[in-house]
Parts: C-alpha cells; structure tokens; sequence
C-alpha cells in the first residue's frame, strides 16, 4: 500500500483531541482512510452498514468504475476479454495475475480437464435431496460436501493445497450443477468429456444424454464460455466478502466457497437473473408489451414493493459494461436458435428502453445489469429457469477463490470481526417467572 501526501483528520465537536489517521493510494481508484487505530485512539468505532464507505481488503484482482461502466480483470477490459480469450484463460488470468502464453494455456487447460470428474461418492449425497429441491440449495450442500472428500488440498496456508483446491473447484462445478440439474430432471448423470471444451463439456453433461452422441453447437458454447467469463469476477461484491469472512477463520476452503454459493442465491445478487425472466414472464402472461407502462408504474411507486429485477447496481452507475456484451450474445443466440421474435427478449427491450429515458431511473442512476439479459440467452440455451443462479455460481468460482487465495496471501489479513452499535437492553437482572 502507497502512503498519500495528505493525511486525514477527525475532529469532535465536544472538544475531544483531534486524530490523525493515514490515507492510502490505490494504482487507481479512490484513496482510502486507514481507520485502524480509531478504536484505540477514540474508543470509537466507525458505522456503516452495508459497507457503502469501507474498502475491507486490498486486492489487485478486478477493478470497476462504477461512474464511467468500466470492469477490468487484471487490467485487462472486459470486452476485450469477452472477444479474445475464452474462460479458462480468464481463469488463468484470475488466479495467476497473467493470461497464459501457449505453453501455459496447453497446461492450464489439461490441468483442469484432469480434474473434472467427482468423487463417484458425491452421486450417493446428491441423492439424498429431494427431486424438486432448488438446485441453489443442492449445489450449498455439493459444493460443501466437498470438503469432506479432499483431505490433501485443505490447508489453506499452503499455497500448493490452496492451488490445487483452486483447480478443483473450477474443474468440478460444471459437474456438479449438471448433476444437480440431470438429478432434477430425472436423467442420467454424463460423465465430462476431456476432448471437448470447458463450455462444450459443461454443455454436454447438461444437454446430452448416454442414448445418442451429443453435438455441441459452436455460437452456444460460445455463449456459454462469455456468460462464464462476465461473471468470473467483480471485485468485491457480498458473495466474494462472504468467501473472504468465511475464509478468515482459517477455515476449509471448499466450506468457504459453498458460504459464497448460499450468498449468491439471493435476489438482491445472483439470484437477480431468476427473478428477472420470472418478472418477465409475469409480464408476459399479463398482456406482454401493452402491460410494460402499468408495470412501471407500479416499480416507481415505493409502496408497491416492485423492483425492475436487472437494473440498479451498487457500485455501477452507468451502464454495467457486462450488460451490453450479453446483450450482444443474446442477439447471436436467439438468431442461431431462428428465435429473432423471441417476445420476451422484445419485452425487456422495451421495458430497457422505456427505463433508461424515464426520470425515476435516470435521477438514480439505475441502468441494466449483467442479470437483465443472461437469464434470455440461458433460456433459449434450454436452461431451466431455476438454474441461471447455479450457472452465475459455477461462473463465479474463479473469482470467490482467487480472492480467497489472495486474502490468505496478504500479510495483512486478519480474522473478519465487525463491531457493532449496540441498541438493546442495559444490563438487567433475571426475574422469577411469576414477575416478568
Ligand atoms: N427498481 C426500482 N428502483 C430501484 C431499483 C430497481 N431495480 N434499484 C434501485 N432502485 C431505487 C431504490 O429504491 C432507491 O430509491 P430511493 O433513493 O428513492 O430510496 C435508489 O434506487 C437507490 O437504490 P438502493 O437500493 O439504495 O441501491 P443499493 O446499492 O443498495 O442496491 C441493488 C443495489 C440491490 C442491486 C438494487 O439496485 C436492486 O435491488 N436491483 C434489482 C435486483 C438486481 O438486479 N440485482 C442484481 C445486481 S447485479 C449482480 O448481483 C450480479
């Protein structure tokens, strides 16, 4: 970390010593207040739910500036990633700090290949979920079970256990959310595949089964690979602070990753693809185009409870870079698929359209998110609804474990301990029953 020239300083009205406290400079970015002593110095500690004002970590993973739509990995801008190197590059680039030159891609990719396969085990403890239980809900418990079967990649201070795991991890959550959807659906379960692709294999284990040889189809793979790699990472978002948190502890890093899988269910995050195509269909069903005016209506009124699901952002507040690239992809897919008049790829134009000149959205500078469109493209892909979440977690892996991996490589990392303002009871007394 880069000392700035200029320090920053607290004062207190009531007369308190002022406290001096360093600022830091990032490489880009805004500068950051380093508050660590303030308890020891105040007896204060800062407030801020929600972590709108507090860098938790350094990293030097993803960059995003949410003013002017802009996300880089390493660097590197998005779109240019999304058009010239596919996922397992991108993974490489995550975990390593650097694309891979031919010999190292050639390695890389064999590396993760080898592991795609899970512990024949793993079939028994997913048959133990209910046929109809949400696969969200199924990977938690795959991807924690995890931990329970490699026992030779679980000491995180070792970084060969922490690289080894990191390949694990990206090489077995295709399996795995193929599984859970195969279990669902009441289909065999494939096996991966190691000529094909990292995308074509995935779409193998979901789509083929073992009666007929399956053909992977060039323009989905592709866009499979580039929904994988808009989602790969975004710096500091609540599932990858919850993998940080849970990391913290020391504790087992596929347990860490499965914490980072319960996070992301959420509507708020990844669970925000779901409810938008559920959103649309609702739409849909409801008068479809004719409807979107009402439907708005009911979005801009606070009481309603509405949200337009795949707009909004809290870091971006322009644009989100990724959504004009799935946008494109949705484009590409619904042409290969001769699904051009797709009505709900029609509604949510409209309903972008509409929202991008509307006040509401522009004074609050609400524009679609990567989840306003993905959740089209992986339903004409064939992929059940239920399922874009699983999809998001599998594609987020990466990131959730270059960022652990990062963490527990930084001198300065610290077991996650936030403090609180507390608002209860004083200190009282237990009375006897007869008197509460
Ligand atoms: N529809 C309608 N109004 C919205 C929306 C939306 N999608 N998003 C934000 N607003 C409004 C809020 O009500 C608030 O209005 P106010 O100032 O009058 O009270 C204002 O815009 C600011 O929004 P906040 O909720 O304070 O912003 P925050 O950063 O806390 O939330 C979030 C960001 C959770 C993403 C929010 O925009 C949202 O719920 N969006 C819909 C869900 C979604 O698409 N999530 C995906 C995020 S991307 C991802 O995880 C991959």
């Amino acid at each position: 970390m880069k000392l700035a020239d200029n320090k920053a300083t607290l004062s207190f009205s009531n007369g308190s010593p002022s406290v001096e406290m360093p600022v830091y400079q990032g490489n880009i970015g805004p500068d950051v207040i380093d508050i660590r002593k303030l308890y020891a110095q105040t007896g204060m500690f800062t407030y801020d739910p929600g972590f709108l004002s507090t860098a938790s970590c350094q990293s030097g993973i993803t960059y995003i500036d949410g003013d002017k739509g802009e996300l880089l990995y390493r660097g590197y801008p998005i779109e240019q990633l999304a058009t010239n190197v596919d996922y397992l590059d991108t993974c490489h680039l995550l975990l390593k700090g650097e694309l891979p030159n031919k010999t190292e891609q050639v390695a890389f990719h064999k590396l993760v290949t080898n592991h795609t396969m899970v512990n024949e085990q793993m079939q028994f403890f997913l048959r133990g979920f209910r046929r109809d239980a949400h696969p969200m809900a199924v990977l938690t418990g795959l991807v924690g079970a995890l931990s329970a079967f490699y026992h030779d990649s679980t000491d995180i201070n070792n970084p060969e256990h922490r690289e080894i795991a990191a390949i694990r991890l990206i090489a077995k959550m295709p399996t795995l959310v193929a599984m859970a959807y195969k279990y669902g659906v009441g289909q065999p379960f494939m096996y991966p595949q190691n000529d094909l692709s990292y995308s074509g294999n995935f779409l193998r284990m979901m789509f083929g089964t073992p009666c007929e040889e399956y053909k992977v189809n060039p323009v989905i793979e592709r866009a499979m690979d580039r929904i994988f790699i808009l989602h790969a990472d975004h710096e500091q978002n609540a599932s990858t602070s919850t993998v940080r948190l849970c990391g913290s502890s020391g504790t087992n890093p596929f347990a860490a990753i499965a914490a980072g899988v319960a996070c992301l269910w959420g509507p708020a995050h990844g669970g925000a693809n779901e409810a938008c195509l559920n959103m649309l269909e609702d739409i849909q069903r409801q008068g479809g185009v004719s409807k979107v005016g009402q439907f708005m209506e009911q979005v801009k009124d606070k009481n309603s409870g509405v949200k337009l699901m795949g707009f909004g952002h809290r870091v971006y507040k322009n644009y989100d870079p990724r959504a004009k690239l799935m946008q494109e992809t949705c484009n590409e897919v619904l042409e290969a698929l001769g699904l051009e008049n797709d009505p709900l790829f029609k509604l949510a134009k409209q309903l972008e359209k509409i929202a991008l000149e509307d006040d509401y959205f522009v004074q609050r500078k609400l524009y679609p998110n990567v989840d306003f469109y993905s959740g089209i493209v992986q339903r004409a892909i064939g992929i059940p609804v239920n399922l874009f979440t699983g999809i998001f977690a599998l594609a987020r892996t990466v990131g959730w474990i270059a960022q652990l991996n990062e963490m527990i490589g930084d001198p300065e990392y610290k077991i996650g301990r936030p403090r609180q303002l507390f608002t209860g009871s004083v200190k009282r007394d237990v009375k006897p029953l007869d008197q509460r």
